[in-house]
């Protein structure tokens, strides 16, 4: 379960400080997908790099299963970003990486003596040589690979590079990519905002499927209100800072009272 207790954002200038999230208090379960819906400029983006501690917040508090994560740095903060894989609206693919080096890369910058195979004890791992351990992390990467390449339905790209890639199929790649360590929050910066109608959809449906088969839990930001109301069984609404609106999805789209919400619902944003 993710807390977010009490969190306030200021970004302080010789000039001026500006208060990007104010009052915010969000929970979210264990395999929810979960909203976050605002206009531009609403804090959105810095909420979420507060949950992976790109951003540090001012005061309050994100706990993640009931440890406060705010205060963790070094090894510590490694081990988060290690829980949490994240995917954005301009993918940030290595272009001079085929699919399968840019869907490894996560793995690969893992240090071999921190490097452990799934199913082998601990005891069993450290009995290996060097280049046993090496060769088994190679074997263990191509296999985790393999498994994702199939769950995102891109198989056929493997060796292909981005630059000969549609957006779906580079999103797709981003998305393999931020699962390869197994994470069990994924964060969606506006994933689709670069996608068209069916290619969204496409995503969406992966992103959903993802969900059931990993019991990833799923935070999806986004301007985009058909996107939280096709993926999302909860919702904040971020306005100036603030939260004026949370609940079950379909609660909030059906009893909308706030401006904001009518002005997203309503499509003019
Ligand atoms: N590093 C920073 N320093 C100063 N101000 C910042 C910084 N990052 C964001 N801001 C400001 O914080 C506010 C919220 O930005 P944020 O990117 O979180 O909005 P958003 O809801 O994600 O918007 P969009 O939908 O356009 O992506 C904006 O006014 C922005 O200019
Ligand atoms: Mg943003």
């Amino acid at each position: 379960m993710i807390r977010v207790i009490d969190l306030k954002k200021e970004f302080r200038s010789k000039r001026n400080t500006l208060t990007v999230l104010n009052n915010i208090n969000i929970d979210i379960q264990d395999g929810d997908i979960f909203g976050i819906i605002g206009m531009s400029g609403a804090g959105k983006s810095t909420l979420i790099r507060c949950i992976n501690l790109l951003e540090r917040p001012t005061s309050g508090r994100i706990e993640i299963d009931g440890v406060d994560i705010t205060k963790k740095s070094g090894k510590e903060l490694l081990k988060l970003r290690k829980n949490i894989g994240m995917i954005f609206q301009s993918f940030n693919l290595l272009m001079q990486k085929n699919v399968r080096k840019n869907i490894a890369f996560g793995l690969e910058i893992i240090k071999l003596r921190d490097f452990k195979i799934d199913g082998m004890s601990d005891a069993d791992y450290q009995k290996l040589s060097f280049f046993q351990k090496r060769k088994a992390k190679k074997d263990a990467i191509n296999k985790r690979v393999d498994e994702l390449l199939e769950l995102v339905d891109l198989k056929e790209k493997e060796f292909s590079y981005p630059a000969k890639l549609s957006g779906g199929q580079r999103q797709r790649v981003a998305i393999a990519r931020a699962l390869a360590t197994k994470p069990s929050i994924l964060l969606c910066d506006e994933a689709t905002s670069a996608l068209d109608s069916m290619t969204t959809d496409s995503i969406l449906s992966l992103l959903q499927k993802i969900n059931k088969e990993t019991k990833v839990t799923i935070i999806v930001i986004t301007h985009e209100m058909n996107v939280v109301q096709k993926i999302c069984n909860k919702v904040v609404v971020l306005d100036k800072s603030e939260i004026v609106a949370s609940g079950i999805t379909d609660d909030i789209f059906s009893n909308h009272t706030s401006d904001v919400v009518k002005r997203l619902v309503g499509g003019t944003v």
